[in-house]
């Protein structure tokens, strides 16, 4: 799907989800993924910010690391395609995305998060969602879809390998459902400039 549809569709819908749109590198990123998982590398991820931030088994389960851009040739890769999608965005919406941060995540078998929107309690800088799905041959009987709670009803998204997964992160309540087998994934934000 070219990048001007994507735009299109995150303006119209508020979503866009596109299936192989960073495949030829997943299997590296997913090598990466899981040699930092191996190595202690992922720590449990938080909810909340600053003094309200805390580890909550009963919101989500995943544990994350924060990518560096400069890191390996695959993830400056994957860098440089989320930074062509921020232009267009910016070139077709006026959405001024100024930063982009992401993280690994992996879910282990049974991880779940909770129904949810992306920006913070008192700040609203993260404006587009992206996940990028790391999963070899994920079969719909292992679970772990994210759901979208979309206006016009719930759409579930399997977690495949190079498909991604885009929303505005203020507006779209989401959850990750529970899978039987580990969940891998990038997840990241485009950010407005602080005020
Ligand atoms: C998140 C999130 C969705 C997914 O990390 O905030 O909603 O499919 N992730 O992993
Ligand atoms: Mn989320």
């Amino acid at each position: 799907m070219p990048i001007s549809r994507i735009v299109t569709a995150l303006s119209q819908h508020g979503y866009c989800v596109v299936s192989r749109f960073f495949f030829a590198e997943s299997a590296e990123l997913r090598a990466t993924l899981l040699q930092a998982w191996q190595t202690g590398g992922l720590t449990r991820a938080a909810v909340g910010q600053g003094p309200a931030r805390q580890v909550r088994d009963a919101v989500r389960g995943d544990y994350v690391r924060w990518l560096e851009p400069s890191a390996d040739p695959a993830i400056q890769s994957y860098f440089q395609a989320m930074e062509t999608l921020r232009v267009a965005i910016n070139r077709e919406l006026f959405m001024g995305l100024f930063d982009y941060e992401a993280h690994f995540a992996l879910y282990p078998p049974g991880a779940f998060y909770q129904k949810h929107r992306d920006g913070f309690v008192g700040d609203k800088r993260r404006k587009v969602s992206c996940v990028l799905y790391l999963n070899d041959d994920w079969q719909p009987h292992q679970g772990g879809a994210l759901r979208l709670y979309t206006p016009a009803g719930n759409i579930d998204i399997s977690p495949q390998a190079g498909t991604l997964a885009c929303f505005l992160s203020d507006d779209m309540w989401h959850e990750v459902l529970p899978a039987t087998r580990e969940r891998l994934s990038i997840t990241g934000w485009f950010k407005i400039r602080g005020v």
